[in-house]
């Protein structure tokens, strides 16, 4: 979707529809959907009237206007109340709106910078960042693909003065849509495409297109680092493992160093510990935390961030076969700690601890926040539409909690309870990987913070939020991209 900004009236702007918004507190029309009501003399407020629209959140109406406007088709979508959370309201309202403009069969969309509530440039990021996401669909593997879509959105700035607050707003939304997309395309993607060589391309892609740097190691370069984890879950599968690493530099002086790490099992049937059909059906998306970070890397040349970023996978499957490891088994960790293996599903926690040892040793970031479909636990306790978020160092927490509110991505934070350790104490090595039933997700989380060492960490299991069973507001069922969007907002802040 190509994205511009125009100003002037709503109802001179060339467009096959034009998508408003409307607050449910407006007792009359706002000023734009005015302008635009005497211009089709009185036939909006008519419509708008007969079908009692209150301006509700998810609520959409058209109608359609014939010769003297821009554009043929008008779009009123609902805002909600403004005591709401203004920004998702933005996202959701220009999510729907487009939707409807698209199935309607317009091509290219004027699209109001919705609400009244917010600065003009945050709005316009919302609005944008709403119309993309909420427009996605993945139909790369069906012969027939869906005839509508939107060439083209053009964001109207109501007044010439704020044409360039809204030109840098759109950008940054559209620029935290694709990153979102590509994470989307890479999860919804099925694992027998999606294997670490292709992650790997898709790594080199992002990099030569960013002009990022890029290291991908082979598994006997990973086996002279010592990496006895990771290379542990790779040992059941034909695919070769890939440990990626890219690094953004901004221009200027980095104001900080952080690594981003990412869960990148490209299918986890768990091993010889194998799943359950059902456990095992939606597999593919154990690579939504690496999707993440690839995002994320695409984005942040374009955002001009000031952050230095690494942004590291280790990509392997997790099968079983005569070659996988073993329940009882014994992996020695790049920093050397002795792991006996109680479960073989338990591996994305070995991918990560391998990670954080690397990036600790070769990297020595600031700061270290890895993304995983972690835990079935971290679903149990927070649901489908919320990350459990996990920290060593309460001052990044509450800046990601506050980036993830920011971004309209939902994160709770859970406790690390230390005295829970125990629980994967082992007999023979100096842990366990797996700490029983209660807790897990906080268990999980206490094994990866044994790996992050004193350098302030944090942990987003997305286990949950990563791949929904239900269509959303923001998007269809399937991958959601989880994460990106965050992440961005904390990395990029201020820009
Ligand atoms: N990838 C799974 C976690 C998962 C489960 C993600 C459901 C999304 C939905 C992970 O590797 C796993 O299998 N975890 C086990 C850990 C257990 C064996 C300690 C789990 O959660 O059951
Ligand atoms: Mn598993
Ligand atoms: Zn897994």
């Amino acid at each position: 979707m190509k994205v511009e900004v125009v100003s002037g009236a709503l109802g001179e702007v060339k467009a096959d529809a034009v998508v408003v918004g409307m607050s449910a507190d407006d007792k009359k029309l706002p000023a734009g959907l005015a302008a635009l009501d005497r211009q089709a003399s009185g036939r909006i407020a008519a419509v708008l009237a007969a079908e009692k629209f209150q301006g509700k959140p998810g609520a959409v109406t058209h109608l359609h206007v014939a010769d003297g406007f821009g554009a043929s088709r008008i779009v009123v979508t609902g805002l909600g109340s403004r005591t709401e959370m203004a920004a998702e309201m933005v996202r959701r309202a220009a999510a729907a709106g487009v939707r409807r403009a698209r199935d309607l069969g317009a091509r290219t969309v004027a699209l109001d910078v919705l609400g009244d509530r917010l600065p003009a440039r945050e709005r316009a990021h919302a609005a944008v960042e709403g119309a993309v996401l909420g427009t996605y669909v993945f139909d790369r593997y069906k012969r027939e693909k869906s005839e509508k879509a939107v060439e083209t959105l053009r964001v109207v700035a109501p007044d010439r003065r704020q044409t360039r607050e809204v030109t840098e707003g759109a950008r940054r939304g559209e620029v935290f849509a694709e990153g979102t997309w590509l994470a989307r395309d890479l999860i919804n993607a099925p694992a027998n495409d999606v294997h670490p060589t292709y992650v790997a391309e898709v790594a080199r892609q992002i990099a030569r297109e960013g002009k990022l740097k890029i290291k991908v190691l082979e598994r006997d370069e990973c086996a002279k680092l010592g990496m006895g984890a990771f290379l542990g879950v790779a040992k059941g599968s034909e695919q070769p493992p890939k440990f990626i690493h890219l690094t953004y530099t901004p221009s200027g002086r980095a104001t900080k160093r952080v690594a981003i790490v990412g869960k990148g099992i490209t299918f986890d049937s768990g091993g010889l510990d194998l799943k359950s059909a059902e456990g095992m059906a939606r597999m593919k998306n154990d690579m939504s935390g690496a999707a993440a970070v690839l995002g994320i890397m695409k984005a942040l040349p374009k955002l001009g961030a000031r952050v230095e970023v690494h942004g590291l996978i280790a990509a392997t499957e997790n099968m079983p076969s005569g070659s996988a490891i073993r329940p009882g088994d014994i992996l020695r960790a790049m920093n050397g700690t002795t792991i006996e293996i109680g479960n073989t599903d338990a591996e994305g926690r070995l991918t990560l601890a391998d990670a954080l040892c690397y990036a600790a040793k070769f990297i020595e970031p600031q700061e270290m926040i890895d993304m995983a479909t972690l835990t079935g636990a971290c679903v149990v306790a927070l649901g489908a539409l919320c990350s459990g978020l996990f920290a060593n160092d309460q001052r990044l927490a509450d800046r990601l909690l506050a980036s993830a509110r920011a971004a309209g991505e939902r994160a709770w934070q859970l406790p690390l309870i230390d005295e829970y350790k125990e629980q994967f104490k082992s007999d023979v090595a100096d842990l366990n990987n797996t700490g029983g039933r209660n807790g897990g997700a906080i268990t999980a989380g206490l094994f990866i913070k044994e790996f992050a060492g004193t350098i302030p960490w944090a942990h987003l299991d997305i286990a949950g939020p990563a791949f929904i069973d239900k269509d959303s507001p923001l998007g269809p069922k399937g991958a959601t991209g989880v994460g990106v969007r965050t992440l961005l907002t904390y990395l990029s802040d201020g820009k």
